[in-house]
């Protein structure tokens, strides 16, 4: 992926995004197929156990397992899992945050856009860590909240703050927000992630990236407050100890 991590691919991605409420299938099988080509970058999926952490209702299962491997899905919400059709099969009920998994048992577990809808983030990434065996690899991206999306549909006004984006959302469209802020929407910065990763023992962190950017904008990620907005989702690769 960092050969092919083109602006071309890029620019695709942002294509493919812009049409993510009218055309889900096409975003989300978009998203799962560069997903998977991103992280076969770090670690061989073929005969390898996935457990996708609010994997919703399977986006990404059929591309995992063309690409070799035996794709588990785990998703809290019942609405989600059902959200396109028949649940996929084997996904399991439950919290990222207390994971009905357990301790060293699959070889990836993986993550997308999830850790700003947890309450307790760092709780949820010990979790994805403590299910994962030994010497195997935890993926983990999300959207900063001061990325240009981090308010979800209440952007860009939680520039001015969560809650009074949401307000705001619920003043113009009579209801409120699929993400809510302080109840399925939270704010998480790329320092504190990058702090956690560094400082927890059980991983060693192998790579942080912002996911759709070309290669040549990957430093972006060292330099404070600037990654904070110009990141718009960070990656976080990490082996388990
Ligand atoms: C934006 S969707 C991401 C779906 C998919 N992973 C993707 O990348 O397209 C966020 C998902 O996280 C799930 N979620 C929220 N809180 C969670 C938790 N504590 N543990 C696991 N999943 C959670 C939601 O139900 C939802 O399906």
């Amino acid at each position: 992926m960092a050969r092919t991590a083109t602006l071309a691919r890029s620019v695709a991605l942002f294509r493919v995004f812009l049409r993510e409420q009218t055309e889900p299938d096409l975003f989300y099988d978009a998203l799962a197929r560069d997903s998977v080509e991103q992280l076969a970058d770090h670690v061989p999926l073929s005969g390898a156990t996935v457990l996708d952490v609010g994997g919703g209702p399977g986006y990404f299962a059929q591309r995992f397992r063309e690409a070799g491997a035996t794709y588990v899905g785990l998703e809290p919400d019942a609405g989600e899992m059902v959200a396109r059709g028949v649940p996929e099969p084997g996904t399991v009920r439950g919290s990222g945050e207390a994971l009905p998994v357990l301790s060293g048992s699959v070889d990836v577990c993986y993550s997308s856009n999830v850790l700003e809808h947890v309450r307790r983030p760092w709780v949820f990434a010990a979790e994805m860590v403590r299910v994962t065996k030994p010497g195997g690899t935890v993926y983990l991206s999300f959207t900063p909240w001061w990325s240009p999306h981090g308010g979800h549909e209440t952007g860009p006004w939680h520039y001015l703050g969560g809650y009074r984006a949401r307000r705001r959302y619920r003043r113009r469209h009579g209801h409120e927000p699929k993400n809510r802020f302080g109840e399925s929407l939270f704010a998480v910065s790329v320092g504190s992630a990058l702090r956690w990763a560094r400082r927890c023992p059980d991983v060693e962190l192998l790579a942080s990236y912002p996911r759709y950017h070309p290669w040549w904008a990957r430093w972006v990620v060292r330099v404070p407050l600037v990654r904070e907005v110009a990141s718009w989702n960070l990656v976080l690769v990490m082996r388990r100890r």
